[in-house]
C-alpha cells in the first residue's frame, strides 16, 4: 500500500506491504542504515528513531503506522559536517566502542533530554534502560549525556562540547633523552 511520511524533514512516498516494519522500511527502502537491528525481541534499542519527536523502537512499529508522521533517524539528528551536541559528547566522552548501539543510544538520549533537560545520573540510566550496550559498561555513555545536557542548557555551540569536557587530558611532553624510559644505568650506553 502507498504511504506518505516525512523522514528527516523530507516528504517521502513508499509502497509497502502492511507487514513491513519501520526499521526495515528505513534500512531497505530508504538506505538509512544508521538505524540498526540488534535483536528480534524488541529489547536492544539499536533501532530507535524519533516518531513525531518521541523515541520508539522502529522494530516494533509497522511502516504503515508512520504514515502521515515525522520520522527522525540518526542521519537526521546530525551529520559529519554538523554534529548534534549529543554526538559531539559521545565522541568526546568515548561513549562508544564498536558503535553498534550508538545510533539508537544517541536518539534515545536526545529524547531523554527533551523530556528532562537536567537529568541526574540515575535518571540518565533509567532513561536509557531500553538501550543495551555490550561494550562500554555505560559509564562513558552517562558522562556523554550529562555533558550534552550541560552544553544544551548553556546554549553552547555544539562544536564546543569537546572543550567543555576534556575527558582526554592533553598528552604530556615526552621526557628528554629517554629519561624515565631508559634505566639510568643504560642511558648513553650503546645497547
Ligand atoms: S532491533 Fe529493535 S529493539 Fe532490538
Ligand atoms: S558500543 Fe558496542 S554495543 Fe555499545
Amino acid at each position: 500500500m502507498q504511504i506518505d511520511l516525512t523522514v528527516n524533514g523530507k516528504r517521502t512516498a513508499l509502497n509497502v506491504e502492511p507487514r513491513l516494519l519501520l526499521a526495515h522500511a528505513l534500512r531497505d527502502y530508504l538506505n538509512l542504515t544508521g538505524t540498526h537491528i540488534g535483536c528480534d525481541t524488541s529489547s536492544c534499542g539499536a533501532c530507535t528513531v524519533l516518531l513525531d519527536g518521541v523515541s520508539v523502537k522502529s522494530c516494533t512499529v509497522f511502516a504503515v503506522q508512520a504514515a502521515g508522521h515525522d520520522v527522525t533517524t540518526i542521519e537526521g539528528i546530525g551529520n559529519a559536517d554538523s554534529l548534534h551536541a549529543m554526538q559531539e559528547a559521545f565522541w568526546s566522552a568515548h561513549g562508544l566502542q564498536c558503535g553498534y548501539c550508538t545510533p539508537g543510544m544517541i536518539v534515545s538520549a536526545v529524547d531523554l533530554l527533551r523530556r528532562n533537560a537536567d537529568p541526574s545520573d540515575d535518571e540518565i540510566r533509567a532513561g536509557l534502560e531500553g538501550n543495551l550496550c555490550r561494550c562500554t559498561g555505560y559509564e562513558n555513555i552517562v558522562k556523554a549525556v550529562r555533558a550534552a545536557g550541560a552544553a544544551m542548557r548553556a546554549g553552547t555551540p555544539q562544536h564546543s562540547v569537546r572543550d567543555l569536557m576534556p575527558i582526554h587530558p592533553p598528552a604530556e611532553e615526552p621526557p628528554p633523552s629517554g629519561e624515565g624510559i631508559i634505566p639510568p644505568a643504560l642511558q648513553g650506553a650503546h645497547v
